[in-house]
């Protein structure tokens, strides 16, 4: 089966792709990214030279050159994790988010329709975030039956691209799938997310940026705990069905951050305390949303998933990776990023 991923060179879909290329041989998977700030093709050196994988540069933003890519390798199964994916950049420049995740989805959908008709055997598999609910208070857990709520442009334009996916499912019987994850961490992750940046900035000697009082929760999963969930999904989900993913494992921004410095101490033999000075409570996120935490029992009631990683192991693995790569570190700490880092946290210094 040709299996086209898109943004496979960014955080999940490498992970995804290191994850499966290997263990399917039989399956031959294609990676089209637009290879924009958030990718790295190092993520992908454990496969770049598997035969049963290729690279191919693009914006599905383009129809032209989506076009091109379903009749060179007639795809039947799409898994779409390509998007521009961090709130913050999106509260500065949401025009990249309603490109690629609303016209660029619509795209990937329309090529879809046209290419398969009714062909036997195909999927669309569509990757989305717990943020499309919007904000939890301190109890209740988001279902697939929570309304949609989102609060930025980012969760905004995956909403929106949902609800274009369902569209084309009911519309046009195109076989679909949907899953709502929560936060992700694990290796390869750009340094703009929470967990990378306090890792990079504390060996660095930075400040820790807290945004408000550091009270907002996330739900963290294990990146290839949601790798392996979204391949459940692929090969046992009922058709036209959404499944929300989550790690059961809800941290305060603050402790968290805590517990961040807590395990880089014990990695690099240094006083957890070396690393808490830094922390530094900047301003808020315009319209932050408090608290995420999934329901994930349809997902593993009807199609048997269950996180393999605790935090506890999946946070050490993860800080350790950081240490053990920091060519990779290098390698994402452009002028790009530095420009980003002035741009997002400069202004959001307080005294
Ligand atoms: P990422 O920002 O690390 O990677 C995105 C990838 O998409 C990059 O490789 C980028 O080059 C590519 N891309 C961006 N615009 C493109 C375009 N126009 N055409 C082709 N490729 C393009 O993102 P991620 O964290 O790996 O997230 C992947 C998917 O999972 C996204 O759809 C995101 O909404 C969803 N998701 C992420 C999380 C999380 O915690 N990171 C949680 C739930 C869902
Ligand atoms: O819930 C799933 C979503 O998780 C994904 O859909 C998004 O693509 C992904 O970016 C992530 O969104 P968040 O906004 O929750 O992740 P982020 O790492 O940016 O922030 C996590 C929390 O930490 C959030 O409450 C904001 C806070 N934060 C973040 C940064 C970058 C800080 O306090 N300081 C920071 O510097």
């Amino acid at each position: 089966m040709n299996i086209l991923v898109t943004g496979g060179a960014g955080f999940i879909g490498s992970n995804f792709l290191n994850r499966f290329v290997p263990r399917f041989p039989e399956h031959k998977f294609i990676n089209f990214d637009a290879l924009t700030y958030a990718a790295n093709l190092m993520n992908l050196a454990k496969v770049a030279d598997r035969p049963n994988y290729a690279f191919e540069k693009g914006d599905i933003a383009d129809f032209d050159r989506v076009k091109e890519i379903f009749e060179k390798y007639d795809p039947e199964l799409v898994v779409h994790f390509a998007a521009e994916s961090h709130v913050d950049r999106s509260i500065v420049g949401p025009a990249a988010f309603i490109r690629t995740n609303i016209t660029g989805t619509f795209n990937l959908l329309e090529a879809c329709r046209h290419f398969w008709g009714k062909k036997e055997g195909r999927l669309f598999h569509h990757v989305s975030t717990d943020e499309v609910y919007g904000s939890l208070g301190a109890t209740g857990f988001f279902t697939e039956k929570t309304a949609y709520a989102p609060s930025s442009p980012y969760s905004a334009s995956k909403a929106a691209s949902d609800h274009l996916v369902r569209a084309y499912g009911r519309t046009y019987d195109l076989p679909v799938l949907i899953t709502n994850c929560s936060n992700n961490y694990g290796p390869y992750q750009f340094p703009e997310k929470l967990i990378p940046l306090m890792i990079i900035n504390a060996l660095e000697g930075k400040p820790l940026p807290v945004y408000g009082r550091g009270e907002n929760v996330r739900d963290w999963l294990y990146v290839d705990d949601h790798c392996d969930a979204i391949w459940t999904v692929i090969n046992k989900g009922r058709l036209g069905e959404t499944y929300n993913i989550g790690g059961n494992n809800e941290w305060r921004n603050i402790d968290l951050v805590h517990k961040i410095c807590e395990v880089l101490a014990e990695e690099t033999g240094t006083e957890p305390g070396e690393y808490k000075r830094l922390i530094t409570f900047v301003k808020d996120r315009p319209g932050h949303d408090l608290r995420y935490a999934i329901d994930s029992t349809k997902l593993k009631r009807e199609l048997g998933w269950q996180p393999q990683e605790t935090f506890e192991s999946g946070i050490r693995k993860t800080i350790r990776w950081y240490l053990e790569n920091q060519s990779w570190v290098e390698s994402v700490k452009s002028g790009d990023y530095r420009n980003w880092l002035a741009k997002n946290y400069d202004q959001r210094m307080i005294g």
